[in-house]
């Protein structure tokens, strides 16, 4: 079987045109436009490309940026003061801190400030708490686009066995929980499961989330399983000329599209979904904050 291939370019265009459209009615009917703050400590050059195509995308819908650029010697005091006061801001529906953060500031420390209505991330520990009991939260990005995904090919997934390969507080466990409240049977493996491809040649679903290259292959994938592959890895292409590099994720997309049913490529697959969803975030909590309805498709 040759798989489909999942595009994941198109799949997240479509969520930002319903953010689009969403925000349009927002300003039309309410006079509300919805706002992301995103707060960069220090200058991590792929942090500071990530900040900007986050400013770009969030403009791009029609809703207002605030970026926050501060220096690398920001003390954890001056982060705290601005995100209170972000906090406190009618105009900022969502709050972005990016991660890493330098070593001398507590990284939770800083998620726990964020309001919970306003972690659009989903990493404050009341989010994190809300999804385990499969209540109503705000969802991280990348398995909140997985999960779309998921659902867009499959109709219902109750009752499929889904295996998560990776165990992060990012992806791996909010994935397993979405996936258990839409009624999978679902299995976390990691780097200490015992007969780990058996495991995952009996799943429905494959959720890839390990960062270690291309390390499940069409022999880990039963015929016609989805394939979600979270990995975006840098590795060495001498074939391109010396020195060169390509992305992969963590499945062999070569061999395993021959057995998967589905499949998302890397590049192109669940990356772009990630800034896609932040947006849905965003509007999902700014509907929230004015007690307005939530946008549909939007929301876990
Ligand atoms: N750094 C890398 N990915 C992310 C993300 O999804 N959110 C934040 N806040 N920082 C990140």
């Amino acid at each position: 079987m040759t798989a489909k291939i999942i595009d994941g370019k198109e799949f997240a265009a479509s969520v930002r045109g319903k953010v689009a459209e969403h925000v349009a009615g927002l300003k039309a009917d309410h006079d509300i436009t919805p706002g992301l703050a995103v707060v960069l400590v220090g200058e991590d050059p792929a942090s500071a490309v990530y900040v900007r195509n986050k400013g770009k995308s969030t403009l791009e819908v029609g809703m207002n940026s605030y970026e926050h650029k501060l220096d690398k010697d920001t003390s954890q005091e001056d982060l705290l003061a601005l995100i209170d006061q972000l906090n406190k801001d009618p105009k900022v529906h969502g709050i972005l801190c990016q991660l890493p953060l330098p070593d001398h500031i507590d990284e939770p420390a800083i998620t726990s400030a964020i309001l919970p209505e306003k972690d659009v991330d989903g990493f404050h520990i009341s989010n994190v708490g809300l999804l385990g009991m499969g209540l109503k939260s705000m969802v991280p990005c990348t398995p909140l686009g997985c999960l779309m995904m998921l659902r867009d090919h499959h109709g219902s997934l109750s009752g499929l066995n889904a295996v998560v390969v990776g165990r992060s507080n990012i992806v791996g466990k909010p994935m397993a929980n979405l996936l258990l409240t839409d009624s999978c049977t679902v299995t976390i493996a990691h780097s200490r499961t015992k007969e780990i491809e058996a495991l995952c040649r009996r799943a429905d679903i494959v959720v890839a989330a390990v960062g270690r290259p291309e390390m499940i292959n069409a022999d880990w994938i039963a015929e016609g399983a989805t394939v979600i592959d979270v990995g975006i890895n840098r590795i060495p292409a001498p074939e391109k000329g010396e020195g060169k590099t390509r992305l992969v994720g963590d499945v062999d997309f070569a061999s395993a599209k021959e057995k998967a049913g589905a499949i998302t490529p890397v590049p192109g697959g669940v990356g772009p979904m990630t800034i896609a969803c932040l947006l849905a975030n965003t509007v999902t909590a700014c509907c929230r904050a004015n007690g307005l309805a939530e946008p549909e498709g939007l929301t876990a």
